[in-house]
């Protein structure tokens, strides 16, 4: 089914122990989220991104919805050596609202 952000904005729980979202999003653990539907990996302004991540910027990564659902899926299988420390979401459904509710903040 097509992602819902009302219920994408309670997964989000899970993430905001390290990131934030919103116009005036900080970076804390995790870079600030705000906008990244559509950048390019490893642009978060202040944040030191490990070097695994940093590599994958220089090869061109680009959150698009389907590289951020298969980041999001299995965090340390698609950019190994990333400093993320989150298992990861296994379920399509809470990807796909995960998703829609980070596109509300462009
Ligand atoms: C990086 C999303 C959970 C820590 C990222 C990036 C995204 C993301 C899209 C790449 C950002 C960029 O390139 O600017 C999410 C979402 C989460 C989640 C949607 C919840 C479902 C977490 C949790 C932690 C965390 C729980 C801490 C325990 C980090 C860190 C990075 C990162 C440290 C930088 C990775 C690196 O430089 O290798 N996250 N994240 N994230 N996240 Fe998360």
């Amino acid at each position: 089914a097509a992602g819902d952000p009302a219920a994408g904005e309670k997964v989000f729980r899970k993430c905001q122990a390290c990131h934030a979202i919103g116009p005036d999003a900080k970076s804390k653990a995790g870079p600030a989220l705000t906008g990244v539907i559509g950048r390019p990996a490893g642009k978060a302004e202040g944040f030191s991104y490990s070097a695994a991540m940093s590599k994958e910027a220089e090869a061109g990564l680009i959150w698009t919805p389907d590289k951020i659902g298969e980041f999001l899926t299995n965090p340390k299988g698609f950019v190994p050596g990333t400093k993320m420390t989150f298992a990861g979401l296994r379920k399509d459904q809470e990807r796909a609202d995960l998703i829609a509710y980070l596109a509300t903040f462009p």
